[in-house]
């Protein structure tokens, strides 16, 4: 008796368990406003995806979305489904003319208004592309994440197969640099603000140093790690994260993903005179969260990422680049100078205090040219729907004078190959594991376009990785890779 009434509790938990779980999987996943159209079923979410799910998703209900019908417009296909969206008409505010329809529905490659595929540059893979290319099909890149997800963007030869882009480079033709920054009035914002004297209080009653790390992707492209551990030797610095942890956060913030813009979070990062905003990968105008989150909070960054950040900072003087010191203990000098000089510690912050961005600067320009918002911003929409407005435009221009021609180039996207450190903090080329895995992607990229030459287009992952690891093999010699 007792069992039973124990295993139907059980029963029960595990029931509700499974309810909220599809609560929130819907909540999390799904955001349509859609609605019919003929036999076209239209679900749009502009939001980003777990990508996995929709691959299966889309899998079991293509032939149910698939529709036959006549379609007047251009026709664009998310080769790789990056969003939920199984067929819709474009609104794009800016041009009615330029109107396409959208869905992540390969099959809608055989219509005859078919113009164009759109890809999502972490699930591009060579052995699963529209092959062979069309020459009306005009393919677009969109690709905002770190290097280290796909290398075969750092390379020309994959470059140039794409008309359109959208990446984190200020060159591309929709850039993205600015795509963790959701507006200006977050960096003048002082609501986290805190006085440079209690600052340097707060180091003593609250025993903080005076730099803050949190990081949890310890083996990075960027070799940030190793870096920080020498710099640990001559500062201290407080690492809150997985990697070189030596400090816990509150147990209510300790899931990462949700929690790293949480108000407390913000609060934490603010007591600190000093971040670390260290890229997982370095590549120019590739900016992350990790660059904003000090700015915004009146916490003076310590950057290391695009070598040429500069340009997307408030004004010429609010933070400080790794690079300018030869080693990590000049670095560690250098802050300590700071972080006894309030005068010289606020010059960093004068943006802040004053709440003035030169509106000469890159960032200014850029943020006021922007066309999409970040967190659904339902007038500007989100930059996924920018991009498909971009394509679809495009494709009308292309429809209406054949001569013009939209070419990617190698800097739309293109980041040198990975380095280490040494234990001065000195770059290492041709080193590492992470950098090995872009030559092993060199190698990839010359058999599959030696496929494509002898118009083989029938060859598997396997194939290409066989091949590719027969030329890697021979010209890997040990000692180059490892420190
Ligand atoms: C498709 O469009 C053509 C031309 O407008 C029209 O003649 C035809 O009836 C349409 N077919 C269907 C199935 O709607
Ligand atoms: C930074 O900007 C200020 C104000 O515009 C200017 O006076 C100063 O020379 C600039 N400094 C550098 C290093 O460019
Ligand atoms: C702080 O730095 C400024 C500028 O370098 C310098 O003029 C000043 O003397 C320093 N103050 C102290 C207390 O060291
Ligand atoms: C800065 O921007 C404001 C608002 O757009 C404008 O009125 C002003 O002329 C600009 N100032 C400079 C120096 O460019
Ligand atoms: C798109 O790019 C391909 C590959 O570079 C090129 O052959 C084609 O002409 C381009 N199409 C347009 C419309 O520019
Ligand atoms: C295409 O390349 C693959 C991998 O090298 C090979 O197995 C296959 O036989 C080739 N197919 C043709 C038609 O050449």
């Amino acid at each position: 008796m007792k069992f039973q009434v124990r295993c139907f509790n059980i029963i029960l938990l595990v029931l509700l368990l499974i309810l909220i779980y599809f609560f929130f999987y819907h909540l999390r996943y799904i955001d349509d406003d859609g609605e019919p159209i003929g036999t076209v079923y239209i679900t749009e979410t502009r939001g980003r995806l777990d990508k996995s799910i929709l691959t299966d998703y889309v899998k079991d209900k293509e032939d149910e979305y698939f529709s036959a019908a006549n379609i007047s417009v251009p026709i664009l296909v998310w080769w790789t489904p990056f969003t939920y969206d199984t067929g819709s008409y474009t609104r794009c505010n800016n041009n009615n003319q330029a109107r396409c329809f959208i869905s992540n529905i390969r099959k809608y490659r055989d219509n005859k208004q078919f113009s164009a595929f759109l890809f999502y540059g972490t699930s591009f893979r060579l052995y699963d592309l529209p092959l062979p290319r069309h020459d009306h099909e005009q393919w677009s890149l969109i690709h905002e994440e770190s290097p280290k997800n796909n290398y075969a963007f750092s390379f020309e030869s994959i470059m140039n197969m794409f008309n359109h882009t959208a990446t984190f480079k200020r060159h591309s033709d929709l850039p993205l640099t600015t795509q963790w920054l959701a507006s200006i009035d977050d960096l003048l914002d002082q609501t986290y603000l805190i006085d440079v004297k209690e600052k340097t209080q707060l180091q003593t009653t609250e025993n903080l140093a005076p730099i803050i790390y949190i990081q949890s992707d310890c083996s990075t492209p960027s070799d940030r790690d190793l870096y920080v551990k020498e710099l640990m030797k001559y500062i201290q610095v407080d690492s809150y994260g997985g990697c070189l942890h030596n400090k816990d956060l509150p147990e209510n913030l300790r899931n990462p993903v949700e929690t790293m813009e949480h108000d407390e979070i913000l609060k934490l990062v603010s007591k600190y005179k000093f971040t670390l905003a260290f890229e997982n990968a370095i590549c120019t105008d590739y900016i992350t969260e990790k660059f904003w989150r000090p700015l915004k909070v009146g916490t003076v960054p310590i950057v290391y990422g695009s070598d040429q950040f500069q340009d997307f900072l408030p004004d010429n003087h609010s933070a400080i680049s790794m690079l300018d010191f030869t080693t990590p203990e000049l670095l560690a000098r250098f802050i300590h100078e700071l972080n006894v000089n309030d005068t010289m510690y606020d010059s960093y912050r004068h943006f802040k205090l004053y709440q003035i961005i030169s509106n000469d600067t890159l960032l200014a320009r850029t943020m006021s040219e922007r066309k999409w918002g970040i967190h659904n911003d339902r007038v500007r929409g989100n930059f996924i729907h920018q991009f498909e407005c971009l394509v679809c435009e495009r494709i009308h221009k292309t429809r209406q004078d054949p001569t013009i021609k939209y070419q990617a180039k190698f800097d739309d996207y293109g980041c040198p190959p990975p380095t280490t450190f040494d234990k001065n903090g000195e770059k290492l080329e041709r080193s590492g594991n992470w950098y090995r895995s872009y030559e092993f992607t060199r190698c990839q990229l010359e058999v599959f376009h030696e496929l494509l030459d002898q118009k083989n287009y029938s060859f598997t992952e396997k194939d290409i990785n066989n091949a590719a690891t027969k030329r890697f093999a021979p010209s890997f010699r040990r000692n180059e890779f490892l420190r």
